[in-house]
């Protein structure tokens, strides 16, 4: 049975740096099972291992940590991409000790998918295939794992989420989130969305009764990135300085990432929407770097003077306006957790 789940998501257009949040709560807090619980291979999570930097798209953080991985019902994975990740990190040196756990109901990413969101622009999207499998998935009308009887490989086992969290044993697990609430589908800037579900809501209908979730870890930068067909950058030069100062460039395609100052509003709706109890705020670094403090509040550029009174400005508001929120983080860009 489940005892607690504590919850990951990002809070702006993903990009924030939840791969170093949950890989710093593996390694400070008890979970048996770490879950991925939406997208698929158009996320990319930066890991800094020891000496190492891994990139990971859909297998769980937990995987490098040996926390048992578990790819969740509301995924979607395409079985040639999921060897070619698992193989990028056995050459980087490391192999798990433990099996990757794929629920049986997670949608394949067949090679069709792939084929045909290989040239779309409209979205710009990741081109890994994920907007046409989950059409196919509510269609009903695709493959699934459990579609077949036997995998012939040595890394991952099908399993069914249900048996493995709601048995004998006490289960404590860490739900690892893809992309970001300004990019659900839902909640996002539709149409230049994913074609998931990003938030907590998305985490429990993997099988987690709601009133398990400990704490809910939302995830955003001192600025905001977006990448995708939409214009999102504004005219300043600063932007440039933070694209370079910040290594703004894709983790899954290598795109030059758009940069716009950090949106609060965007930032508290979707932390109050989300019951977020904690809030980490990366690469406060970079804004010292390029010496500048802006903000947009109330849909106004917010120039503010130093770090104190921008680490002062966020705090006051967010503590004030998110009922559910306990404590927010200022970090820096990842080095080695
Ligand atoms: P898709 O998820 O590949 O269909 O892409 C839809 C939109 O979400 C595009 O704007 C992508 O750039 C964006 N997107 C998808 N996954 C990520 C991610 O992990 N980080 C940042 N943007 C993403
Ligand atoms: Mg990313």
């Amino acid at each position: 049975m489940i005892k607690h789940a504590d919850v990951v998501i990002g809070l702006s257009y993903g990009d924030e740096g939840k791969g170093k949040v949950v890989n710093s709560l593996l390694k400070n807090e008890s979970y048996t099972h770490c879950m991925r619980f939406n997208g698929g291979h158009n996320a990319g999570h930066t890991i800094h291992k020891e000496d190492k930097i891994f990139s990971t798209h859909v297998i769980p953080t937990g995987y490098l940590q040996n926390v048992q991985p578990i790819i969740g019902p509301g995924c979607v994975v395409s079985p040639r991409l999921l060897e070619e990740e698992y193989e990028h990190i056995a050459t980087r040196g490391f192999t798990g000790n433990k099996k990757i756990f794929i629920d049986k109901r997670v949608n394949i990413i067949s090679a069709q998918h792939l084929s045909e969101d290989s040239n779309e622009v409209s979205i710009g999207t990741t081109r890994r295939g994920n907007g046409p499998a989950y059409r196919d998935k509510y269609a009903r009308k695709n493959l699934r794992f459990g579609s077949f009887n036997t995998w012939n490989n040595g890394f991952f086992e099908v399993v069914d989420v249900y048996e493995e969290l709601h048995g004998e044993k006490e289960c404590k697990v860490l739900m690892e989130g893809a992309q970001a609430v300004g990019l659900d589908i839902d909640w996002g800037d539709y149409p230049y969305v994913t074609s998931s579900h990003c938030g907590v809501a998305g985490a429990i209908q993997n099988g987690i009764p709601f009133n398990k979730i400990r704490n809910v870890y939302g995830v955003a930068k001192a600025y905001d990135t977006y990448v995708g067909s939409k214009k999102f950058e504004t005219d300043d030069p600063v932007f440039e300085k933070i694209r370079e100062q910040g290594m703004e460039y894709g983790t899954t395609t290598g795109r030059p990432r758009q940069v716009g100052f950090l949106d609060l509003d965007l930032l508290q709706r979707s932390a109050i929407m989300n019951g977020v109890t904690h809030i980490v705020l990366n690469k406060v670094d970079i804004l010292e770097k390029v010496n500048t403090w802006k903000v947009v509040k109330d849909k106004e550029v917010l120039d503010l003077k130093n770090k104190t009174e921008f680490t002062r400005t966020i705090s006051e508001m967010l503590m004030k306006n998110v009922e559910t929120l306990k404590n927010i983080y200022f970090s820096e860009s990842p080095k080695d957790i």
